[in-house]
């Protein structure tokens, strides 16, 4: 494994997962990911920050091996997800003399997850000062980026931060920094729609809190290292905020391509009034893909066949994902084609309501039709897009 010096003594020894596809057996990964581990050399003392996912286990011993340390006095964790503690059993048993730092939570959910030995673990808060020599790590307890143990740690004298999963991105690379900012652009948009989004308030307010202190360089946990922190401070304060943007994706699923033809005639009304619109065909979309198009959204308008007596299952699983996610989305539509059931209105209603209790969004009208669009369909989705269209107009 790679060990590469970041600045002053401080190593990047983490692990590049080149071929991973799938997080949470949920979130698929069309670039890899990288689990970043912090080695810091102090004139006295030395810290580890995070370690790696247990699979990379043999690697990350042989980076540290490499980094020829004799021992170790802290390892760091900022945060108890297994794709960053869970090689921590092995690592102080390599080093008995670590002692773990971290917060109340994070220390409980160790302790749960990995049976970490309660002795091994110190705690820190928001004022704890850790001396290395001539480095001092500082803490910052953030909660809910996205679990409720997550910490940032700081070298005031390097003027580095480490966020863990804030800012990260799923993106393997042999780039220590971002390199081509437009593509980690949409990567770390990806990340942030599939992890943070839920958690816009607690996003706003570290971003704002990173925007006032002297950074140079933002190093996550997923993903290449920020040396101009303002990029992924200004993306990040973008995509949380509450700015409408004026957007309308349509996720839907057509069986027999009548719900299909509504959907792409209601896609180009809303383009001829220069709506942006995407439609995602759930049986074919990158569910990532959908999730990035959700941080921008302002009306989702789901398109379903019927299944027996009931909307299709990938509308279905597409709503319970979206209430996840919990988007800005300020409207909300459905519409859809049915063969011989005649409820797919209601159900679709229902279940959309009942599925999505966490999105907050105005109701406007449905369009539904039994069998082939018919002049009165597609009058009644030219009137739906001007609805948008109106609605969107007044909103922004
Ligand atoms: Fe990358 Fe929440 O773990």
């Amino acid at each position: 494994m790679a060990v590469r010096e970041i600045k002053n003594n401080i190593f990047h020894v983490g692990s590049i997962d080149w071929d991973r596809r799938l997080f949470d057996q949920l979130i698929p990964l069309p670039h890899g990911t990288s689990y970043n581990s912090y080695l810091i050399k102090g004139s006295e003392k030395t810290a580890l920050i995070d370690t790696v996912y247990p699979p990379k286990l043999e690697e990350f011993i042989a980076g540290l091996k490499k980094s020829n340390i004799n021992r170790l006095d802290y390892i760091v964790i900022n945060h108890s997800e297994q794709d960053h503690s869970g090689s921590l059993p092995a690592i102080l048993e390599m080093y008995p003399e670590a002692q773990v730092l971290t917060n109340s939570k994070c220390k409980e959910l160790l302790i749960d997850h990995l049976h970490i030995d309660e002795e091994r673990i110190s705690l820190v808060n928001d004022s704890t000062e850790i001396s290395l020599g001539d480095k001092t790590l500082k803490f910052m307890i953030s909660p809910w980026v996205h679990w409720p143990d997550t910490m940032f740690t700081y070298i005031p004298e390097d003027k580095i931060i480490f966020t863990c999963d804030f800012m990260g991105s799923h993106f393997a690379t042999s780039d220590l920094y971002v390199k081509h900012e437009g593509v980690i652009y949409e990567a770390a948009k990806r990340y942030y729609a599939e992890i943070m989004m839920p958690f816009k308030q607690q996003v706003k307010k570290y971003t704002e809190q990173l925007k006032n202190m002297d950074i140079e360089i933002i190093a996550p946990s997923h993903g290449p290292l920020y040396d101009k922190p303002k990029f992924i401070i200004d993306a990040y304060s973008d995509w949380a905020s509450d700015d409408i943007k004026g957007e309308v994706i349509i996720p839907y699923v057509s069986m027999y391509k009548s719900t299909d033809k509504m959907v792409k005639y209601l896609a180009d009304k809303l383009m001829e009034k220069g709506v942006k619109v995407t439609p995602f065909n759930l049986t074919e979309t990158d569910l990532g893909e959908l999730a990035i198009s959700l941080v921008d959204a302002t009306t989702i308008v789901f398109g379903a066949s019927m299944v027996l007596a009931a909307p299709h299952p990938a509308v279905i699983y597409a709503a319970s994902i979206i209430n996840a996610l919990r988007p800005k989305a300020k409207f909300i539509s459905s519409i859809g084609s049915y063969g011989w059931a005649v409820q797919l209105g209601e159900k679709m209603d229902e279940q959309i309501k009942a599925l999505m209790p966490a999105v907050k969004a105005e109701k406007l009208s449905s369009v539904f039709v039994k069998g082939l669009p018919t002049d009165d369909t597609y009058i009644k989705l030219d009137n739906l897009a001007e609805e948008i269209f109106n609605k969107h107009k007044a909103a922004m």
